[in-house]
């Protein structure tokens, strides 16, 4: 770890999701230097040059363009290069498209950086992480993806409005793919300690069939919806990112549904889908086996085997 800048981050990918993602890392003030790597050169510069210009309103840091070279002592490389989803094409559709691309930057990347963490953003991220995973060689703890993290606060925050209630003391995941075979893992959801039907009815709201349902579907189709009107998603993975730096850079050790390769768990093996896990310093330092029910089960491993076979198909 000795070679590497503990203050520096790379993000390849200068995108929606990758400019967004560095403007939030900027204005964190986890990192006093950011690269910025894409194969469109002139955005990476133009990108780097706006975002320093907020520099005056946050803490000093070096922002700039640079080449692969430039990220050999990233603590964090952030990636997001890849084709995004177009309107009704689901994240899997993607997969041979940003393949191809993985395998011509994971090993651009590894050239130079031998130490840091990857953490794998492009679609369809779980895909990519077990990818990115091979494609590195690195240790399988400092190899992850944003898995569902995303999902995950939005579920949150459809469940705080849902229930009057700070979306920060809902405590609820979702599990598994972040994509349509993501699962909302209600059985262990509550509200600051108090399960979550208990607190429904404590807010007046009875109908926890219909609401669940409703909930967990809005959670899973709101990046088609975002799609559908302005083209991307951008402001709530770029959010996600900078939560997963600042649990990185300040070993915090928060439990996080991060995309890993999974090793048993509910018998998933040798793929990447998103588990709550202990994330500091090392990267993925835990997994942690939230208590799921018979059909949560049944479902996490329904989604580990559709992952599985895209993988194989894939790579
Ligand atoms: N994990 C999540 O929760 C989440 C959320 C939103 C979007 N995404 C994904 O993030 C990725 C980026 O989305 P976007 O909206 O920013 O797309 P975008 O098209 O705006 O940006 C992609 C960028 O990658 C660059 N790029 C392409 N090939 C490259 C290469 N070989 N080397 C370096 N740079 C390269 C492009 O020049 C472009 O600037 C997509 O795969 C998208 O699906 C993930």
């Amino acid at each position: 770890m000795s070679k590497l800048n503990e203050r520096k981050v790379a993000v390849v990918g200068c995108g929606f999701v990758g400019s967004a993602s560095a403007f939030a890392l900027m204005e964190s003030g986890l990192f006093s230097e950011m690269v910025l790597i894409d194969v469109n050169k002139d955005k990476a510069e133009g990108e780097a040059l706006d975002i320093s210009h907020g520099l005056p309103f946050a803490k000093p840091m070096s922002i700039y363009a640079g080449d692969y070279k430039d990220a050999e002592d990233a603590a964090v490389v952030v990636v997001t290069a890849g084709a995004g989803q177009k309107p009704g094409e689901t994240r899997l559709d993607l997969v041979k498209k940003n393949v191809g691309i993985f395998k011509s930057i994971i090993p651009e990347i590894t050239k130079y950086n031998k130490d840091g963490i990857l953490l794998i953003v492009a679609n369809p991220v779980d895909i990519l992480t077990s990818v990115a995973a091979k494609l590195s060689g690195f240790p399988e703890n400092r190899v992850f993806g944003s898995g569902t993290v995303l999902d995950t606060a939005r579920f949150k925050y459809l469940l705080g409005e849902h229930l009057d209630v700070d979306s920060r003391s809902v405590h609820a995941f979702i599990i598994g793919e972040h994509g349509d075979s993501e699962i909302a893992a209600w059985s262990s959801a509550n509200v600051s300690g108090i399960p979550i039907h208990d607190f429904c009815e404590m807010r007046g709201h009875f109908e926890h069939e219909k609401s669940m349902k409703r909930i967990a579907d809005d959670v899973k189709n709101s990046a088609y919806g975002i799609i559908e009107k302005k083209g991307a998603t951008y402001y709530g993975i770029a959010m996600s990112v900078r939560r997963i730096c600042e649990a990185i850079i300040r070993d915090e050790k928060s439990i996080l549904p991060i995309s890993s390769i999974q090793h048993g768990d509910f018998g998933i093996d040798g793929v990447a889908l998103s588990m709550p896990a202990i994330v500091g310093r090392n990267g993925v330092e835990g997994s942690v086996p939230i208590k799921l029910n018979a059909d949560e089960i049944a479902a996490l491993q329904e989604s580990g085997n559709t992952l599985k076979k895209v993988l194989d198909e894939a790579f």
